[in-house]
């Protein structure tokens, strides 16, 4: 049975707020902290160098947790490089692939930035850039990105679940097609890993990175990145850790990952995010899903009965909700849902202002949740809305 309670204990924070943006960054458990901690009083040394006691343990702490996040993410642990988020990920393959002028990259409009700018930022180089918009909902049809592709394309670069809309992408279908055009596709899993089975064996995409500290419960500055075919990108990074041989005018990368993860790491960081990869294993990725969209589905019947709140998105979604409540500045929504009900929500453009835009938005509301939210929590925040559009009625 899901104990959100016992789950509750372990992150202390929960108890005084109540948290609903996890979009944002999740709370991370006291385990994870633990295992962080363990590694500075404990252990403490570089990664992949040195022969002594330190240093060996640091590295198989390390090593270990690219066993555990390439297991939980069904992928070879070969193929998995830590960075410091899916930003960094996204722009290793933006600044690694080997482009040409005339090159083409078909994106969409609900994009976080992160997803986006890097790509806008090769028009420079003479590359062109596709953006495909959704339907109202924020779903992008796999029939709309086959249309776009033409004989240059090379790469579809699309979010797995969106953090505008909550809506989840039907990337297997995008890859079944980019694949059959000999198209690369990068797959933007910030909003997706943690909060639902993600297969990469399955899914087959080129690249897909994702964060440590969203759903996967990691700390903040880990991110992880899958990268297929290794020949696929040059490293942007050059430096300790990518090289096993130099001479004095040559140099010989490291195999995979190594060639990829330059200086030395977040070590700590990417400890603590194989303790919480573990701690999610424990719970259930399953059962996570089901927690999270039972909340969502709630929330959504909830805000649906107040008059003068907009909620966007699709019905099937993942637990994310973005609202807006008419005549009131999303931003005034979020300070006062804090000031008065300690309820951290998002407001503003999310790092997606095409999105919002195409909302014909500047702003707008979102409740997100996390494996440790409850039922009473979402009956709280909807009250508090409630009460907040009386406010302008
Ligand atoms: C869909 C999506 N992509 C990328 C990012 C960027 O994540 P990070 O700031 O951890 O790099 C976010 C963050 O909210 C996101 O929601």
């Amino acid at each position: 049975m899901y104990d959100v309670t016992s789950i509750r204990e372990d992150f202390p924070v929960l108890k005084d707020v109540i948290y609903l943006d996890s979009a944002a960054t999740t709370q991370t458990p006291v385990q994870v902290v633990a295992a962080m901690n363990d590694y500075f009083y404990r252990f403490a040394g570089n990664y992949g160098r040195g022969a002594h006691r330190l240093a060996r343990e640091t590295t198989n702490h390390y090593e270990e947790s690219r066993e555990k996040v390439a297991s939980f993410l069904n992928a070879d642990h070969s193929k998995i490089i830590f960075t410091k988020n899916t930003t960094e990920g996204i722009n290793m393959v933006a600044k690694g692939m080997e482009w040409h002028a005339g090159d083409h990259i078909i994106t969409t409009l609900i994009e976080h930035h992160s997803n986006f700018i890097p790509w806008l930022n090769l028009k420079r180089y003479g590359i062109f850039v596709d953006v495909i918009e959704p339907d109202s909902r924020g779903i992008i049809d796999p029939v709309d990105i086959e249309g776009a592709i033409n004989d240059n394309t090379r790469l579809i670069a699309i979010s797995h679940v969106s953090n505008v809309f909550g809506s989840i992408q039907d990337i297997e279908s995008i890859i079944r097609i980019a694949h059959r055009n000999d198209i690369q596709v990068l797959v933007d899993g910030a909003q997706s890993a943690g909060h639902m089975t993600v297969d990469l064996s399955a899914l087959n995409c080129d690249f897909f990175a994702t964060s440590g500290h969203k759903g996967l419960l990691g700390p903040q500055g880990t991110g992880v990145m899958y990268i297929k075919d290794p020949d696929d990108l040059e490293p942007v990074y050059l430096g300790g850790g990518t090289v096993h041989g130099v001479g004095i005018d040559s140099f010989e990368l490291e195999p995979f990952p190594g060639r990829f993860e330059a200086g030395t790491p977040n070590i700590p960081g990417v400890i603590g995010l194989g303790r919480s990869i573990e701690y999610i294993q424990d719970i259930g990725i399953k059962n996570i899903e089901k927690h999270e969209n039972e909340l969502t589905e709630y929330a959504i019947s909830r805000l649906s009965e107040i008059p003068m709140v907009e909620i966007y998105g699709p019905d099937n979604r993942a637990g994310v909700i973005p609202f807006s409540i008419s005549g009131m500045n999303s931003h005034d929504v979020a300070m006062i849902m804090d000031e008065t009900k300690r309820i951290c929500v998002r407001s503003g453009y999310h790092c997606a202002m095409p999105a919002i835009e195409f909302l014909k938005l500047d702003g707008a509301v979102r409740a997100s949740f996390g494996l440790y939210n409850t039922v009473k929590e979402v009956d709280i925040f909807a009250d508090a809305v409630g009460q907040i559009t009386s406010l302008v009625s």
